[in-house]
């Protein structure tokens, strides 16, 4: 995780409640409360993006709003649905946009992503603001070939001059602005109330005695932990880190689609472009980002959390179950020339495959119900 120095700069948390740091800081003033337990680090917020309530209003509503997308059918919530953990619900590996346009790459979910450091399987993004400009300027997702087109679709629906002002002060509609609302919307979808968030604390209830085991796999023979390793400041069971574990490389020509993938992107198509419509490309994984030899086939380490319910699994989606998750890492992951050195094969016992399926069922919060009534909420004020 990034160590966060700028954090405390801007907030600490104490109890449920965050205070002020900074005069500059309104979370506390705007009466915005996050969800962060006290011993978390609390979500970053930059300096240039102040969290408001104004803000998390409007974005919430461009969040749902289906008809900012060339076909007036895809808004963000097609993919990142509150009735499926905020992610693609649609039982596909993979998500279509506009015109039912397939890309390559499964959905995360937008659940506790504001706690992440870099955004996409291939970290492209560092903050939610870089981010949510993305999917709106991708032709398969919200498919708008550039920044006026969006502005001018918004504009169009003439439901937004108020809510920009409210938000930012004028009413000048700017795609810059509508990130930067739909990242503040985002950082309050945080949820970190799951039975092994109490199993932790020291609620020996809170699992069962299959889940209990599956922990202690989970950090021991299965070597979960290596990459999805668990801290009480940062609870999200994942490195932030980037890892070839062999997951669609199957006879992909890695020099080749490398040499060829620097072309497009020297030639100016943006690498959420390219990795998104070109399934080889999409393979490259972070060295698309780094350039970075070892980064070849290397993707983000995913948070685990809500995972039960948020299937399929991987970049590809490739996995459909748990249980097969379970399976690829018990094998060894699939091989190829930059296979990461943590993956070897783990001999697991049948009843320890099931052990470690019931602990990942252990990290779905409770409280996932308050989501799904979001779209219908009116603003505070
Ligand atoms: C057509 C489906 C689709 C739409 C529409 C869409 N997304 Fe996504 N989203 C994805 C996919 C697929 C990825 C992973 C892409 C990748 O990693 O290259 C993703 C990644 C993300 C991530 C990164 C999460 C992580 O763990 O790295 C965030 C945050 C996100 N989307 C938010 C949004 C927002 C905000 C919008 C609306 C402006 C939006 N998405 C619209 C499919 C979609
Ligand atoms: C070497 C690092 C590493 C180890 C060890 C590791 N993982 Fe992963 N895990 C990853 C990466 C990286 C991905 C994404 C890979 C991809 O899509 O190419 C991933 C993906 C997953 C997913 C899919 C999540 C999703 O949203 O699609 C699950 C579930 C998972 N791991 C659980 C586990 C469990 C359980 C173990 C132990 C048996 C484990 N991992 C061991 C790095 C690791």
């Amino acid at each position: 995780m990034r160590i966060r120095q700028q954090a405390s700069k801007f907030i600490f948390a104490a109890g449920a409640i965050l205070l002020l740091a900074t005069p500059a800081t309104n979370v506390f003033a705007r009466g915005v409360e996050l969800a962060v337990p006290a011993d978390v680090i609390p979500p970053e917020i930059p300096e240039d993006n102040q969290l408001t309530q104004e803000k998390i209003d409007l974005g919430r509503k461009l969040y749902f709003d289906t008809r900012i997308s060339t076909d007036g059918t895809v808004g963000c919530v097609t993919c990142h649905d509150p009735k499926h953990a905020l992610a693609d619900g649609r039982g596909a590996k993979t998500s279509a946009g506009v015109g039912g346009a397939m890309g390559t790459r499964n959905t995360p979910t937008v659940l506790n992503a504001a706690f992440l450091s870099t955004q996409f399987w291939d970290g492209r993004a560092a903050t939610l603001e870089e981010q949510a400009a993305q999917p709106l300027l991708n032709p398969i997702e919200h498919g708008f070939t550039n920044t006026a087109a969006v502005e001018a679709r918004i504009k169009e629906l003439g439901e937004y001059a108020e809510l920009f002002k409210a938000a930012f002060g004028s009413d000048a509609i700017t795609l810059e602005r509508a990130a930067k609302a739909i990242a503040s919307f985002e950082r309050t979808i945080i949820s970190l109330d799951a039975p092994i968030d109490r199993f932790l604390a020291g609620e020996a209830g809170a699992i069962s005695q299959s889940a209990k085991r599956g922990w202690e796999l989970f950090n021991t023979k299965a070597r979960c932990n290596t990459c999805h390793g668990h801290i009480g400041a940062f609870p999200l069971f994942t490195d932030e880190d980037y890892h070839n574990l062999g997951v669609g490389t199957q006879a992909l020509d890695f020099a080749k689609v490398a040499r060829e993938a620097a072309e497009t992107v020297a030639q100016g198509k943006s690498i959420d472009e390219l990795v998104l419509g070109d399934a080889e490309a999409s393979e490259l994984g972070r060295f698309i980002v780094s350039g970075l030899p070892k980064h070849l086939g290397a993707f983000k380490t995913p948070q685990l959390r809500n995972v039960a319910l948020t299937a399929p699994y991987m970049h590809d989606g490739s996995e459909a179950t748990l249980r097969d998750v379970i399976d690829f890492y018990d094998r060894g992951g699939n091989d190829n020339p930059y296979l990461d050195g943590g993956m070897r094969p783990l001999g697991l016992t049948e009843q320890e495959r099931s052990d470690l399926v019931a602990l990942l069922e252990t990290f779905s919060s409770d409280d996932l119900e308050r989501f799904s009534s979001l779209e219908q909420e009116k603003p505070a004020h």
